[in-house]
């Protein structure tokens, strides 16, 4: 197996010659006009790829592949098992569809540069609007579904979008979820109002359009449609942006992660062959939502830019019916590669330990199973391998990067699995570990997991609108590399284990949470002085988020009163994807002398994992009081 990679090679010939590298791959897509550099230094934070080129990806994505003769191959399968819906867009019908609603973006004034913000449940539409937008050079930014109104304001606010797309509704298994409202709420609050919302009407649930503003989708859409508007792939700079995706940071203001147009399409289109093996035709799935970045990068545009199919599942991995519902999926559609967070598979082996479902179905289109968005557990590793018959690769990567920092790439030859480690380093990428003060550790030691700047393409260059918040936040600390803001350890042969974030992001579900977000938000309820948010290891979610709140002195209302609120407050402002339910009300909250409070300690306690008192903690005392408002709580590791 080892053997027969040609990982090694690659490497370091990347390694040699990083331009000519992604040269190549550049050669492979069709580009408006060449560029002056296939890597500028000296422009942007830390150079720029493709710089002076010109290209358009929705053209890459969609045309290129019509114009090759493959327009009647299938672009797009949509799955639904929420609404019983199943359709496939073939490249022709998907340009047809992208031109229409181009029009209509182009009818209320979108053209590039604008942005586009896209606000929509997992169906065709919301890839439709995402390559109308790339096609007029506008800018897309999607929000994710599962986020409150509020969250949405603030991305509003700070990408000012020209015009919106959204639905009447998304469909949850347990609850409608009526997206309207909340859309109509955001454009109140915030600042400066998008002019036009284009809303696809669901049959699950109509809403009321505003006159003036809102658009029903298909009659604007149908109208072109019928016209045959032709609407041309807008030349943009390799390098002006594609989208802006927005993550969670450590603080609750969310840093939009600007994705270029060039060197996002040359990293996409590589990734797809060499870490995914995947060819033209081939049925691709990646299990995840478009407003993530797994999303962004491999429900759309890699399978697109490879002309694969891609499937769009609008469901869960149980529930929808059942545990069996992944297996079905891979059986209708002949799906060669999945890829999901390992929470979906701990959620299907929770219902399901025995694999039975699995074997009422021909899964033997499947030849590789990917995992990520979170560390895979060796446990869920074994599982699968065993049930599904099929090598299971982890691969570690951020909506930062969008595409995979270490992994192991199938399509170049898989390399050894171990366990619990995301394998190696991808062409492109020179990570390093360092100490604290910035000098590498020696092989097999714990550090800062950085990568030697330049990033390759399709890594962020910038923040939206914040690029000295981009450089202090990556940048800064370790200069001349990139701050992954990941812990672990490079051993012997290369390998890379991910042990840990070193900032206050948790990891929900696959999902990316800011605890620093959630505390602002409880710290706004009236009752509460202080409070401190930490991520507690859960089996299915593999974290979840508790509160500890210190009240104000003189309250004496109900304390079950007030942690209901801010259980409730937090899904209102943030939204149900924080999965925040439980808060407990403590006297004190532990802190060194200089008044850093000690979350990892009290993570710690929860957990049940060793623990040492710091050094430098004030009063130790408080550490006995939060052990007892856990154990008194059932949390965590005293839940039994
Ligand atoms: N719109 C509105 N609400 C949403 C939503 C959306 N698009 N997505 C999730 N939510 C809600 C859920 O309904 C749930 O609400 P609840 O508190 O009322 O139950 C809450 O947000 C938490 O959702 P989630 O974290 O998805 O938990 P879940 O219990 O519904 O499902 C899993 C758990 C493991 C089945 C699910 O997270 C999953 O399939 N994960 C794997 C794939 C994945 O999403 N990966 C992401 C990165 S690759
Ligand atoms: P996101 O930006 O939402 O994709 O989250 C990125 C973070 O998720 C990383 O910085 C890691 O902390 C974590 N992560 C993603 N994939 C892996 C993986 N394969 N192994 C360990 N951690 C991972």
């Amino acid at each position: 197996m080892g053997a027969k990679s040609s990982y090694h090679e690659i490497y370091a010939g990347w390694k040699r010659e990083p331009e000519a590298f992604w040269a190549k791959a550049a050669a492979e897509l069709d580009w408006f006009s060449p560029w002056d550099k296939v890597y500028d230094p000296d422009q942007g934070a830390y150079g720029r790829w493709f710089a002076g080129a010109t290209c358009n990806t929705c053209h890459n994505a969609v045309d290129r592949h019509v114009l090759a003769g493959r327009g009647g191959h299938a672009a797009i399968i949509y799955d639904s098992p929420v609404t019983g819906a199943k359709a496939s867009f073939t490249y022709g019908q998907l340009l047809a569809e992208v031109e229409a609603l181009a029009a209509v973006f182009r009818d209320h004034g979108v053209g590039k540069g604008d942005r586009v913000l896209i606000y929509m449940p997992m169906v065709p539409e919301a890839l439709f609007a995402m390559l109308a937008a790339a096609r007029l050079g506008a800018i897309h930014s999607v929000v994710f579904g599962g986020f409150a109104a509020s969250e949405l304001t603030t991305r509003i606010d700070d990408c000012t979008p020209k015009l919106v797309v959204s639905a009447s509704c998304g469909i949850e298994p347990s609850r409608t979820v009526a997206y309207k409202p909340m859309l109509d709420e955001a454009i109140a609050n915030a600042k400066q109002k998008p002019q036009t919302c284009v809303i696809l009407q669901r049959d699950r649930l109509q809403c009321d359009l505003i006159e003036g503003r809102d658009l029903d989708y298909a009659e604007a859409v149908g109208l072109h449609k019928s016209d045959g508007t032709k609407v041309r792939c807008e030349p943009v700079a390799a390098t002006d942006p594609l989208y802006i995706l927005y993550t969670s940071g450590t603080t609750g203001q969310p840093k939009g992660v600007v994705r270029d147009n060039g060197g996002h399409m040359v990293a996409m289109h590589w990734s797809m062959g060499a870490i995914y093996d995947m060819q033209p035709g081939d049925a691709y799935w990646a299990a995840s939502d478009v407003g993530w970045v797994v999303g962004h990068s491999y429900i759309v545009y890699a399978p697109l830019l490879k002309g694969c199919t891609t499937i769009l599942y609008e469901g869960k991995p149980v529930g929808t019916p059942d545990a069996g519902a992944f297996w079905r999926v891979i059986e209708e559609h002949k799906v060669k590669a999945l890829f999901t967070a390992p929470t979906a598979f701990r959620a299907i082996k929770k219902e399901d330990s025995k694999g039975e479902f699995v074997s009422k179905y021909d899964i033997s289109s499947l030849k590789t199973l990917f995992l990520a968005g979170e560390r895979a557990d060796p446990d869920t590793i074994i599982w699968a391998e065993e049930k599904l018959g099929v090598p299971v690769i982890d691969h570690w990567w951020q909506t930062e990067t969008a595409w995979t920092i270490a992994g192991n790439p199938v399509g170049l030859g898989m390399l050894p699995v171990k366990r619990g480690s995301p394998t190696v380093a991808m062409p492109g990428y020179d990570i390093r570990i360092l100490d604290d003060a910035g000098h590498e550790v020696p092989k097999g030691t714990l550090g800062n997991i950085v990568v030697k700047l330049p990033l390759p393409p399709g890594s962020l260059p910038t923040l939206w609108n914040a690029e000295d918040r981009f450089k202090a936040a990556y940048l800064e600390e370790f200069p001349g590399y990139y701050k992954t803001a990941d812990a672990g350890i490079i051993d012997e042969d290369g390998y890379v284990f991910v042990m840990a974030r070193t900032d206050d992001i948790i990891n929900v579900a696959g999902h990316r949470l800011s605890t620093g977000g959630m505390e602002e938000v409880i710290a706004g309820h009236p009752d509460v002085a202080e409070c401190a948010v930490v991520g507690i290891a859960d089996a299915m979610k593999g974290q979840l988020p508790i509160g500890l709140l210190v009240l104000k002195s003189g309250v004496d209302r109900a304390p079950e009163e007030i942690t209901r609120e801010a259980v409730q407050l937090v899904r209102d402002k943030i939204g149900p994807v924080a999965a925040f339910k439980t808060a407990l009300i403590v006297p004190r909250l532990p802190k060194t002398r200089s008044g850093k409070i000690l979350r990892g300690t009290m993570q710690k306690i929860a957990d049940g994992s060793d623990w040492k008192m710091p050094a430098t903690i004030d009063d130790p005392v408080i550490l006995d009081e939060i052990t007892e408002a856990l154990r008194d709580a059932s949390v965590g590791n005293f839940s039994n």
